[in-house]
C-alpha cells in the first residue's frame, strides 16, 4: 500500500459548506433559484479602470516574474494609500506584496511558526489561520469569544490564556464571520500585551475599507512592529487576480523575501500591474459606492433577521458577513442550514466553519447579493422557520 499522505495535511479540515454548496449547485442545475449567502466574496465584478489596465498589462507584454517583494511602484501606491487613509508613515521596503492576504499569511506563518509553538486566535474566527499554523507545524490556541468581547481577543484574553509554548496572536479587524472591529485602543493594548511577553502580533486587515459609518483603525497607527496582512481581494473587489500584501517591521523583510522567492516566486505580474490602478481617484469613487452599496444591504439585513429572531448581539461594523445565534429556533446549525437550502433555496454557511466555540448554534450570513435578492431572501427565510422543526 502506499505511504500515506501527511499528517499535517490530513489534520486540515473540508469548509463544511462546500457540501452544502454542491448540494446548492444541483439544485441550481434542476432548475431552482437558489439565493446564495454563502460566499465570502463581492458580487461585484473588478472595477472597469483596473480591469483596464490589468488588460493594457497583457498588450504591453508584462507576463513576467516580477522582483519578489512586488513592484516598486506598486509597494510605493499602497506606502501612500497608508498615509493618505490613515496618516501613517510605511516606508515602502517594508511592503511585500504576496498572492492573496493568503500568500501573506503563509509568509508570516512560515517566518514566525516553529514547530509546537502556540499562537492565540478568536474563536469564532477565519478557518484558515488556524490550518496555516498546523501546515508549518505550530498550533491554534483556540480563545472561546462571545459578544461580552465582541467576538475579538482582549489584552486580558491574552493574558488568561497565554502559556509557556505561547509565541503570539492573530486578530483579525474587520473579523470574519462577525464583522467587528478593534479599535486603536484595542490595538495598542493587543500589542502592549504581546510585547510584555516577547510574542509577535499578526493583524488581519484584510476587509478594511469595507466598514459602515466608521473607519477602521490600522495597528500600524499605533505598533509599528506589527505584522499587517492586506488584500485587493475584498474592498478592491479583486478576489480572483490573487493579490495582497504584507507589512512587516524592516529586520524581518530580507527574511520574508527569501521565503517569498522559494515559496512562489512573485505574485501575478498582470494583478499587479492592473492593481496600479486602484489607487486613481476614479477607481476610489467606484470603490466608495460599493461600500456605501454594502452598508445600505448591512442596513437592510441586520434589522430583518433580528425582526425574525436572530440573535446579532453586536452591531457588525464591517466586512460583509452577519453571524447570527440560532438558539431561539433550536436544533443543530448545519441541519438548519441544510433545511433552509432544501426547503427555500437559501444557502448560508454553519458555525461549524468558523470554530468550535457555540458554532452548533451559529451561522454566518454574507450580504453578498442586491437589495432585492436579499429581501426575496428574508421572505423565505421567514416563511422556512414556520416549517422548521428543531
Ligand atoms: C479573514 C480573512 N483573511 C484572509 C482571507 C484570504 O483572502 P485572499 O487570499 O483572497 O486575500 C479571507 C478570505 O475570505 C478572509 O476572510
Amino acid at each position: 500500500m502506499a505511504q500515506p499522505y501527511s499528517a499535517r495535511s490530513r489534520a486540515i479540515e473540508p469548509f463544511h459548506v462546500m457540501a452544502l454548496l454542491a448540494r446548492a449547485n444541483e439544485l441550481q442545475a434542476a432548475g431552482h433559484d437558489v439565493i446564495h449567502l454563502e460566499i465570502g466574496e463581492p458580487d461585484f465584478t473588478t472595477a472597469e479602470p483596473i480591469i483596464k489596465a490589468g488588460q493594457a498589462a497583457l498588450a504591453n507584454g508584462q507576463t513576467r516574474y516580477t522582483a519578489a517583494r512586488g513592484l516598486p511602484a506598486l509597494r510605493e501606491a499602497i506606502a501612500g494609500f497608508y498615509d493618505q487613509r490613515y496618516g501613517v508613515n510605511v516606508d515602502p521596503q517594508r511592503i511585500l506584496i504576496t498572492p492573496g492576504g493568503s500568500g501573506a499569511l503563509l509568509l508570516a506563518t512560515s517566518l514566525l511558526v516553529d514547530p509546537g509553538k502556540h499562537w492565540l486566535l478568536a474563536d469564532p474566527g477565519y478557518p484558515c489561520n488556524r490550518h496555516f499554523l498546523r501546515l508549518v507545524e505550530g498550533a491554534a490556541q483556540l480563545v472561546p469569544v462571545g459578544p461580552e468581547v465582541r467576538y475579538q481577543l482582549t489584552a486580558d484574553l491574552v493574558a488568561r490564556h497565554w502559556d509557556h509554548d505561547s509565541v503570539g496572536a492573530l486578530v483579525a479587524s474587520p473579523a470574519n464571520p462577525t464583522g467587528t472591529l478593534l479599535s486603536r485602543d484595542e490595538l495598542a493594548q493587543l500589542s502592549q500585551a504581546l510585547k510584555a511577553r516577547n510574542g509577535h502580533l499578526v493583524v488581519d486587515e484584510i476587509y478594511h475599507g469595507l466598514t459602515y459609518g466608521t473607519n477602521a483603525a490600522t495597528v500600524l497607527e499605533v505598533d509599528q512592529q506589527a505584522f499587517v496582512l492586506n488584500s485587493f481581494s475584498k474592498y478592491f473587489g479583486m478576489t480572483g487576480w490573487r493579490l495582497g500584501w504584507l507589512v512587516a517591521p524592516p529586520e524581518a523583510v530580507p527574511e520574508l523575501e527569501k521565503l517569498a522567492q522559494n515559496l512562489y516566486i512573485s505574485a501575478p505580474s498582470m494583478a499587479q500591474h492592473a492593481a496600479l490602478a486602484c489607487f486613481q481617484p476614479d477607481t476610489l469613487a467606484i470603490l466608495e459606492e460599493r461600500r456605501a452599496e454594502f452598508g445600505r444591504r448591512r442596513d437592510f439585513l441586520l434589522p430583518a433577521l433580528r425582526e425574525l429572531g436572530f440573535g446579532i448581539a453586536v452591531e457588525p461594523e464591517g466586512a460583509f458577513y452577519l453571524y447570527a445565534d440560532i438558539s431561539v429556533f433550536g436544533g443543530d446549525a448545519f441541519a438548519f442550514c441544510q433545511h433552509f437550502l432544501e426547503t427555500e433555496h437559501v444557502a448560508f454557511t454553519p458555525g461549524l466553519d468558523f470554530g468550535r466555540h457555540q458554532a452548533a448554534h451559529h451561522v454566518r450570513f454574507a450580504y453578498t447579493q442586491s437589495l432585492p435578492r436579499l429581501q426575496q431572501a428574508v421572505e423565505r427565510i421567514a416563511r422556512g422557520l414556520r416549517s422548521w422543526q428543531g
